[in-house]
C-alpha cells in the first residue's frame, strides 16, 4: 500500500494522504539556518546547532510524534468553524491533501468547505530565515470572510535546559512586538547577542506571544481558546512560554486568491551594538528590518524560491543516469543525493529519532558521509575534513563527536574508538580523487584545537594510521577499544549497572580483544594513504604503508578467516566471535562486506566464499542482517550488541549501512546481478509498495529494517540521519554504474546486471562535463573506452586537454 507517489519530474514525493504510518519528514535549508517538517507541518527550526540554537520548540516522546509545529488555522467567521490546512492540529476531514516534500521546501496544503489552501515552507538560500508562504482561495460561489492565524511556540534556545530547567525558564521569556512583527529575546538582555522574529506580509488585526493566552487554559493546540473565539488577545509574554501567533482578516470574492507571508528568523547583533538606543533594552532591528521588508514582498519571495530550486537543480546535475531500473533512477538523480546533502549537514543530530540534543558530528561518521557528499559542494566538504583533522587526538586517534557550533571534540562519549582515525584517511581520499586538490594535505592543522600544535593534514593522516599499529593486540590484530564501527561491539565494557553507557563504560584494560573489521579497514587506509604518499613523492613511505597493509592482510588471513567467513573479533578472553563455533552470532556482515571491499581474500577464493556465505546465511527479501543467530540473551562480555532484542538494530536487524559494503564486495567479484539485487532490496522507492510495513518514508533510506528474528520483519526505523545515504551512493554510482573517481580521472568500470542493455550518464567532474553512454554486447563486465570517438586503453577517461568542457564516453561491456 503506498500513501503518495513520486514526482520525478519535479524531483517531488507527493503525499495523499495525510495519516501516514509515521511521520514523513522532510528538511528545510542546507547551510546554517534548518528546520525538519512533517508531512503535517510539525517539526522544528534551529541555527547551526539543534541543541544550543533551537528556534522553536519540540516536546519529546509526543503523541502524536511529530506534535508541535508550523501551523496555520484558517476560520470561517461566518460559521465560526475553524481548521488546519496541513491537517493538524485540528485533524479534519480535508479533501484534496497533498504534502510534497521537494528539494528544500515542502508545500502542504487541502481544501476545505470550498477554501483551498497552500503554504510554501522553505529556506532561501544565504538567509537564516524560513518562509511560510500560504496562498488562500475562495472556491465557493459566495464572498468568505476568513481570519488566519500562524502559530509557533519559540525555544528558549538551549534544546535541552528548555525541556527540563521550569524553575529558570517558566520566568525567563521576553518578547517585543513592532509593527507586527514579533520578537523573541529571551537572555538577549545578559548574554546572548541573538534573537528570533516571526514576521507577517499583511497587516496584523492582532497578535499573541503567551501561549497560555492563545490556547486557554486545560486546552491543547487542536482548540485553541482565542481561535475559537476569533480573536487573538494580543498577549505579551512575560516568562512561561514564549510564542508567536498572528492574525489575519480577509474577505474573499468568488474564486478570489490571496497570498500571505510568515517568516520566521534567527539574528544576530554585534555585542557592543545589541541595543538601540544603546542605553536602552530594546532590540537594535537595523541591520534586520531590510530582511524582514524584502521577504513580505512576494515577489521576492517567488525569486527566493526559484533560486533555491535553481541550486538543487545545479547539485543534482552533477551526476545524472539513465538506467533500466526506475528505483536506481530516482535514488540516484534525486533522493539518495538529497539525503547525503542531510546527513552531511546533520550528521546524526536532528531527525525525528535523533533529538538534536543528544549527539555532535561524529568523527566515524561525518568522514564517512562525504562519500556521499563530496562532489556536491567541494569547498564545504574540504572546512569539514579540517573541522574533523582539528579534533584528532595527539595520539591520532579521534574524539568520537564533536559540537557543530564550537566545533571543539566533546567528552560526553570520549574517545578509544578504535576504527575512527581511518575514517579520516578514507573520507581524505575521497575528497582528493574528486577535486585532485592536493593542497589540502599541506593545511596546517591543530590536535586536539590547540593552538601551536598545528602540522600537516597529512601527518593526522600518518598518525591515524601509526594509531593502530602502536594498539595491536595478541594475534598482531587491530584492538577494538571501546568498539569499532559497530558501537554495540563493546568487548571491553562488561556493564552490569542499569542504565550505563555501553559505549563509555570500561571496565577492562582492552589488552586482549581485538577487531578483525578494523583490520580490513587498516587494509584499505593502509593503500589509500600509500597511493596518496606516493603524490607527494614519498615513495618509501608509500612501499612501508602498503607493506603494513599486506601483513595486516596475511594476519587477516591467518587469524580472522573461519573456513567459509571471516571472523568478525576476539574478545576480552581471546575467544572468537562471528565463528561457527559460537552458539550465537556465528557470522558477521561487517567483516565479510569489509574485508573484501578492502580486497582481502580476492585471489585465493576466500572473497567469494565469504559473499556465498553472506548470501546464504544473512540475506533477507527486507535486505542482508548483521549478524546470525541472533543474541538470545544478554552476553556481558559482548556489550550493547547483546541488549537489543533479537532483530533490531545491531542484534541481527538489517543495519542498512553495511549492506552497500556487500554490495561493492560483489562488483570485485564481478556479480552485478547480485550486488544490484542487494540495492534493491533495501531501496526505499522499490519499498514503496509495501509503505504500511516499511512504514518509514519510501524516499530515504532508514537506519535499520527489522530481520528474520523480529516480530516485524521489514519494518523500517530511525530514517534520514544514516550512513546508509553516502554508502548507498556510492556503491551504486561508484562501483555498480561504475562511475568512479581516481587519481588519474574519471574511471568507468561498471558492473552491472546482465539484463541491463546498458545506461547513461553525465557527470560533472573537475570542471568538465562527462557525457557517458554504456552498451552491453556481451554479458562481461570489460570495458571497451572511445573518447570522443577515439578508444582509449584501460578504463580511465583522461582529463581532457585545458578549456575543453565536454567529453563523449562510450563503453561497451562484454
Ligand atoms: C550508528 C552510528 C554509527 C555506527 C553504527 C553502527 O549508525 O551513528 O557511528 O557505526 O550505528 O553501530
Ligand atoms: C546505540 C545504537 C547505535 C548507535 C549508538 C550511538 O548504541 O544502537 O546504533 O551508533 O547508540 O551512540
Amino acid at each position: 500500500m503506498k500513501f503518495g507517489y513520486f514526482d520525478d519530474e519535479n524531483q517531488e514525493y507527493v503525499i495523499t494522504r495525510p495519516d501516514t504510518p509515521l511521520p514523513w519528514i522532510n528538511y528545510l535549508g542546507c547551510q546554517a539556518y534548518f528546520g525538519i517538517i512533517s508531512n503535517t507541518a510539525g517539526g522544528y527550526s534551529f541555527y547551526r546547532d539543534a541543541r544550543l540554537r533551537r528556534v522553536t520548540r519540540y516536546r519529546y516522546n509526543n503523541v502524536p510524534h511529530d506534535f508541535g509545529g508550523r501551523y496555520i488555522y484558517l476560520r470561517d467567521n461566518e460559521s465560526g468553524e475553524f481548521w488546519s490546512p496541513s491537517w493538524q492540529p485540528t485533524r479534519h476531514d480535508l479533501e484534496n491533501y497533498t504534502c510534497r516534500h521537494g528539494m528544500g521546501y515542502t508545500v502542504i496544503g487541502s481544501r476545505y468547505q470550498g477554501i483551498t489552501a497552500h503554504t510554501n515552507y522553505f529556506v532561501p538560500l544565504d538567509e537564516n530565515l524560513e518562509i511560510w508562504q500560504l496562498t488562500v482561495t475562495n472556491q465557493r460561489s459566495e464572498r468568505a470572510t476568513l481570519s488566519i492565524f500562524s502559530s509557533l511556540e519559540f525555544c528558549l534556545w538551549d534544546a535541552q535546559d528548555d525541556a527540563t530547567n521550569f524553575q529558570r525558564n517558566f520566568s525567563i521569556g521576553q518578547v517585543e512586538i513592532e509593527d507586527g512583527v514579533i520578537y523573541h529575546k529571551a537572555e538577549y538582555r545578559e548574554r546572548r547577542d541573538h534573537f528570533a522574529y516571526f514576521a507577517c506580509s499583511d497587516k496584523v488585526e492582532a497578535f499573541d506571544t503567551q501561549r497560555d493566552a492563545l490556547v486557554g487554559p486545560y486546552r491543547s493546540w487542536e482548540k485553541p481558546l482565542a481561535i475559537e473565539c476569533g480573536r487573538l488577545t494580543d498577549s505579551v509574554a512575560h516568562g512561561w512560554a514564549p510564542i508567536g501567533a498572528h492574525q489575519v482578516d480577509v474577505k474573499l470574492a468568488p474564486g478570489e486568491s490571496r497570498q500571505i507571508i510568515f517568516v520566521l528568523g534567527y539574528h544576530e547583533n554585534p555585542r557592543d551594538q545589541k541595543f538601540d538606543p544603546p542605553d536602552s533594552q530594546i532590540i537594535n532591528k537595523r541591520t534586520l528590518k531590510p530582511v524582514i521588508a524584502k521577504y513580505r514582498d512576494a515577489a521576492k519571495v517567488d525569486a527566493a524560491f526559484q533560486n533555491l530550486r535553481q541550486y538543487w537543480k545545479d547539485v543534482l546535475g552533477i551526476l545524472q543516469v539513465d538506467t533500466p531500473d526506475v528505483h536506481t533512477n530516482r535514488m540516484v538523480n534525486i533522493w539518495n543525493a538529497y539525503q547525503c546533502m542531510a546527513t552531511f549537514n546533520m550528521s546524526r543530530s536532528a531527525s525525528f529519532y535523533e533529538s538534536g540534543i543528544g549527539r555532535g558530528l561524529g568523527f566515524r561518521d561525518s568522514n564517512q558521509d562525504l562519500l556521499g557528499f563530496v562532489h556536491m559542494v567541494p569547498a564545504r566538504a574540504r572546512e569539514r575534513i579540517l573541522d574533523l583533522a582539528a579534533t584528532q587526538l595527539p595520539t591520532g586517534g579521534a574524539y568520537h563527536q564533536y559540537q557543530p557550533l564550537t566545533k571543539r571534540g566533546n567528552n560526553d562519549v570520549g574517545s578509544n574508538f578504535n576504527d575512527d582515525p581511518h575514517w579520516l584517511i578514507v573520507g581524505v581520499a575521497a575528497y582528493l580523487k574528486e577535486t585532485g586538490d592536493v593542497s589540502i594535505l599541506d593545511e596546517p592543522v591543530p590536535y586536539d584545537n590547540q593552538p601551536g600544535s598545528e602540522q600537516p593534514l597529512f601527518e593526522h593522516l600518518q598518525r591515524s594510521f601509526q594509531y593502530t599499529l602502536d594498539r595491536l593486540g595478541p594475534h598482531g590484530l587491530p584492538l577494538i577499544g571501546r568498539a569499532d564501527w559497530n558501537d554495540c561491539l563493546n568487548l571491553n565494557c562488561f556493564s552490569d549497572t542499569p542504565g550505563q553507557s555501553f559505549q563509555t563504560t570500561t571496565n577492562k584494560e582492552g589488552k586482549v580483544a581485538e577487531s578483525v573489521f578494523i583490520a580490513g579497514l587498516f587494509v584499505l587506509a593502509g593503500r589509500e594513504l600509500a597511493d596518496i604518499a606516493e603524490r607527494r613523492g614519498l615513495a618509501e613511505e608509500a612501499e612501508s604503508y602498503r607493506a603494513k597493509a599486506a601483513k595486516m592482510e596475511s594476519t587477516i588471513h591467518e587469524h580472522g578467516w573461519d573456513r567459509e567467513w571471516f571472523l568478525r573479533a576476539y574478545d576480552d578472553f581471546g575467544r572468537k566471535v562471528g565463528s561457527r563455533e559460537c552458539n550465537e552470532g556465528k557470522i558477521f556482515i561487517e567483516t565479510q562486506g569489509f574485508c573484501v571491499l578492502a580486497g582481502v581474500g580476492l585471489e585465493d577464493g576466500r572473497a567469494a566464499k565469504s559473499l556465498e556465505s553472506v548470501s546464504k546465511h544473512l540475506a533477507t527479501e527486507h535486505g542482508i542482517i548483521l549478524q546470525q543467530p541472533a543474541y538470545s540473551r544478554y552476553y556481558l562480555e559482548l556489550g550493547e550488541i547483546s541488549s537489543y532484542p533479537p532483530g533490531y538494530k545491531e542484534n541481527a536487524g538489517i543495519f542498512c549501512h553495511n549492506n552497500p559494503w556487500v554490495m561493492i564486495a560483489e562488483t570485485r567479484l564481478g556479480n552485478g546481478d547480485r550486488a544490484h539485487d542487494y540495492y534493491s532490496r533495501i531501496n526505499p522507492s522499490a519499498r514503496e509498495s509495501i509503505s504500511e510495513l516499511h512504514r518509514c518514508e519510501p524516499y530515504v533510506y532508514a537506519q535499520m529494517i527489522a530481520g528474520r528474528d523480529a516480530p516485524t520483519h521489514g519494518e523500517a526505523k530511525n530514517s534520514w540521519l544514516t550512513g546508509t545515504a553516502a554508502w548507498n551512493y556510492y556503491a551504486v554510482t561508484q562501483w555498480i554504474l561504475g562511475i568512479r573517481t581516481s587519481y588519474e580521472g574519471l574511471q568507468i568500470s561498471p558492473v552491472i546486471p546482465k539484463n541491463w542493455a546498458g545506461f547513461k550518464a553525465t557527470r560533472l567532474f573537475r570542471g568538465a562535463t562527462y557525457h557517458i553512454t554504456i552498451e552491453r554486447a556481451g554479458e562481461g563486465n570489460h570495458i571497451a573506452l572511445e573518447v570522443d570517438g577515439v578508444p582509449i586503453q584501460g578504463d580511465i577517461v583522461p582529463p581532457p586537454e585545458k578549456g575543453r568542457k565536454e567529453v563523449v564516453v562510450k563503453g561497451t561491456l562484454r
